[in-house]
């Protein structure tokens, strides 16, 4: 299963209570815990300027679209072996869906 469009606005809420506290979105947002994600959709792992990323993240290779972030976000220590992100994971697909649909939006 891979990703398919779900609900922007539950995915917010989830963005809110879940991300919030690492992670910023808009352009100029700057870095928290974790690299901002303004402009997420089409770079590479690891690229913000100036945020210390682990080696894990940085040599991850790829690039963050749909389908990445839709198995990475189920578990990211998984996807990541080393990663310093403190986040379990979402682990139904809709959540999953809902929050991609709106960072999606919400990045650009
Ligand atoms: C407790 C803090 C924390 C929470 C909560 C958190 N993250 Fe992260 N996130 C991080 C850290 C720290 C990194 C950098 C990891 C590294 O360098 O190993 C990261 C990295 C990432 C990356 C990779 C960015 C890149 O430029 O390669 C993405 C995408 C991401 N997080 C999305 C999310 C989303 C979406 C959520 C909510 C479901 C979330 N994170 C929840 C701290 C957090």
């Amino acid at each position: 299963m891979g990703f398919a469009p779900g609900d922007a606005k539950k995915g917010a809420n989830l963005f809110k209570t879940r991300c919030a506290q690492c992670h910023t979105l808009e352009a100029g947002g700057g870095n928290k815990t974790g690299p901002g994600l303004h402009g997420l959709f089409g770079r590479k792992t690891g690229s913000v300027e100036g945020y210390a990323y682990t080696d894990a993240n940085k040599q991850k290779g790829i690039t963050w679209d749909e389908n990445t972030l839709f198995e990475y976000l189920e578990n990211p220590k998984k996807y990541i072996p080393g990663t310093k992100m403190a986040f379990g994971g979402l682990k139904k697909d809709k959540d999953r869906n809902d929050l991609i649909t709106f960072l999606k939006e919400s990045t650009a």
